[in-house]
């Protein structure tokens, strides 16, 4: 007998009360089925008539094969299971069973269950929560000069052997920058850093105070006037990371140069993730010339992720994990105690909202 573990959606407390991205709107074709996998539950998207996307869960209710192998009943925009030809409508109601003949419609006590969607700037995000009103205060997360003038974006799709918690964290980490992408992003030059560390209810804001950073490609073609460079690493509850390089006057003006690279981290099982990162930049003249080498820059340097978070990865599927910290780990351990929380459904201690002065050499 197959034993089943308990799925990873039933054990992650008020993790599911958000927005998770499932694919990317360009991905997401008419009347075509597709199929995506968040928190161990299988979930089947396709576009309607109309456009808009809907959501249902992948698994038929009469013998629990995967419907988005089956197709879609354009006319009727339902799915047609590929096993007996059960038809569910984009409510999840099962509209049709063919081996009842005339009588086999609607059986309200045979719907497959349905998932809120929303399509935004580029993404189709998918509510995980029990409750099928998603709630009002939690929004999918806003990706930074998304269709900003003067602004590039594009996103990149990665798949990652790890868990969230982790990935947020190797997403902020600025030590592992100097070995995991030695002389592709930032070199080791034994410096020290300095920075404000803060936990609110639900983000944890880090801000460098280091003005002579230097980042990837040389200063001088991104820099020619001269501005300091502005870097902050924020993870917002409960899955999103966005960190700025931003070449401006002070921390109000509009940046002159920048790069943004924001993530959102889609929990597929325990160890697995998908992560959807949109890179935003302004690079003046250079903007139009970014698409020629940009998407493969930053791919090479995400590819060196990959490899160390699966690393990481196998080490925790071996043993749990077990850390040592030092002051550059805090922004972790404040991460680590905002995740806990809500995996725990809220039933540990809340975190109070804190902030530290940290200092570490890279
Ligand atoms: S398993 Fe889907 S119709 Fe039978
Ligand atoms: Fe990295």
């Amino acid at each position: 007998m197959l034993i089943h573990k308990t799925p990873m959606r039933e054990t992650c407390g008020t993790l599911t009360e958000y927005w998770y991205a499932a694919t990317l709107s360009k991905s997401l074709k008419q009347s075509k089925p597709l199929s995506v996998v968040i928190m161990d539950t299988r979930i089947v998207i396709w576009r309607k008539r109309d456009g808009t996307a809907v959501a249902l869960r992948d698994r038929c209710a009469h013998r629990n094969v995967i419907l988005s192998k089956g197709e879609i009943n354009i006319k009727e925009d339902c799915i047609k299971c590929p096993y007996h030809g059960w038809e569910f409508d984009q409510n999840g109601e099962c509209v049709n069973v063919p081996s009842e003949g005339e009588s086999g419609k609607a059986f309200n006590n045979r719907s497959v269950e349905t998932f809120p969607v929303i399509e935004q700037e580029g993404l189709i995000w998918i509510w995980m929560g029990s409750d099928k009103q998603p709630d009002p205060e939690k929004k999918p997360f806003n990706m930074p000069f998304y269709n900003t003038e003067k602004w590039g974006t594009y996103y990149m799709v990665t798949d990652f052997d790890n868990d969230v918690t982790s990935l947020a964290e190797n997403f902020m980490d600025v030590p592992h920058t100097v070995f995991v992408h030695k002389g592709w992003f930032r070199s080791r030059s034994r410096k020290q850093v300095d920075a404000t560390v803060e936990r609110t209810e639900n983000s944890v804001l880090v801000t460098y105070h280091q003005e002579n950073d230097a980042i990837g490609f040389t200063d001088r073609i991104l820099n020619p006037k001269k501005l300091p460079l502005m870097h902050t690493d924020n993870f917002y509850m409960p899955n999103n990371t966005r960190v700025d390089y931003l070449w401006r006057k002070d921390k109000h003006s509009e940046p002159d140069r920048g790069f943004v690279i924001t993530s959102t981290c889609t929990p597929v099982s325990d160890l697995r993730s998908r992560v959807f990162t949109c890179i935003s930049y302004k690079l003046g003249m250079l903007n139009y010339m970014a698409p020629l080498w940009l998407p493969w820059y930053t791919r090479q340097v995400i590819n060196q992720d990959v490899d160390i978070m699966a690393n990481q990865g196998q080490s925790f599927r071996e043993a749990p994990p077990k850390f040592k910290s030092t002051q550059a780990d805090t922004l972790h351990l404040f991460i680590e105690s905002l995740r806990d929380y809500e995996a725990s459904g809220q039933t540990l201690k809340k975190p109070s909202q804190r902030t530290r002065e940290i200092s570490f050499w890279i």
